[in-house]
């Protein structure tokens, strides 16, 4: 599905592909991701729910897997793990689609954005773990410094100038073309981040902020932001813990992926590979995995 901007950052050559959430209550969570979020379920077993959504030819596209932890301990205020999940939408009226669909339904925001690149919206699941929808602006606009680089900021979002743009049909699910557009998590560096990002697995780094950096791939804004912002020096994730417990990144081509592979295991990092994956635990305690985009 064509935007109407041109971005499609799943279509970079690496980015997010899918997120997997430890969650104590896989009933109540799921059936929020459903009715206050409007994904669907693609795939359920007692233990582990997948969620996503499905495509104007019917393809079925998994963003957000949830799996049962009913013992999972609640994260320390300052361990590392994710700070938001961000879901990009088609287009700025399925962004206002959704916005109504919140007001309506009393579904609560923690905050909205204009980061100048994008158009954000944001709230937290049943259990804590932050949320982003968000709408990218076309690439031509986004605005750069004298040396070229990106910029991006945090300033106020006009809601109701947001709202005018949705359609008048009543809101049943998230858009077909939603996909994950960023990760965002708790770091205790941002070099760590760096290193591990950029210098492993391959993103190039795009935007640096106060106590933040932003690394992304095919010259978008960003597909990995990692903050120190409630985390510096903080602990790693305590494998037992709700939130996020692993995340899948995609690669373009096999060589890039392998490649990637390499450099985690000469960087020491305990990976297991085969032709299809790799897979391992980041520098901040959070598992992942290494694909290729099957053709
Ligand atoms: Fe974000």
């Amino acid at each position: 599905m064509q935007t109407p901007n041109g971005e499609r950052p799943w279509t970079s050559p690496i980015h997010v592909a899918h997120v997997e959430l430890a969650v104590v209550d896989l009933s109540r969570v799921a059936s929020w991701y459903q009715t206050a979020l409007g994904l669907q379920v693609i795939e359920e077993t007692s233990e582990r729910i997948a969620l996503g959504v499905t495509e104007e030819g019917g393809e079925a596209i998994r963003l957000v897997s949830l799996a049962s932890a009913p013992l999972a301990e609640r994260p320390g205020p300052t361990d590392c793990g994710l700070f938001h999940i961000a879901l990009v939408l088609p287009t700025r009226a399925d962004l206002a689609h959704w916005l109504t669909h919140a007001a309506a339904n009393g579904v609560t925001l923690s905050g909205a954005s204009d980061h100048l690149v994008t158009e954000a919206l944001y709230l937290d699941d049943p259990e804590g773990n932050g949320i982003e929808l968000y709408v990218d602006r076309p690439r031509q606009d986004w605005p750069r410094s004298e040396s070229g680089a990106l910029r991006m900021a945090t300033e106020r979002l006009d809601l109701r100038d947001l709202a005018s743009a949705a359609p008048k049909q009543t809101f049943t699910r998230l858009a077909g073309g939603t996909r994950v557009g960023h990760l965002h998590l708790s770091v205790d560096e941002t070099a760590e981040a760096v290193r591990f990002f950029q210098a492993c697995l391959g993103f190039e780094r795009m935007v640096d902020y106060p106590g933040a950096v932003f690394l992304g791939s095919g010259g978008y804004h960003h597909h990995i932001g990692a903050n120190v912002w409630r985390s510096e020096r903080g602990a790693k994730r305590d494998p037992g813990s709700r939130g996020l417990s692993s995340y899948t990144i995609r690669y373009d081509d096999r060589v890039a992926m392998m490649k990637a592979a390499k450099r985690l295991a000469e960087d020491e990092f305990s990976i297991e590979t085969n032709d299809e994956r790799s897979c391992g635990t980041d520098p901040w305690g959070i598992g992942f995995e290494l694909i290729v985009r099957s053709l």
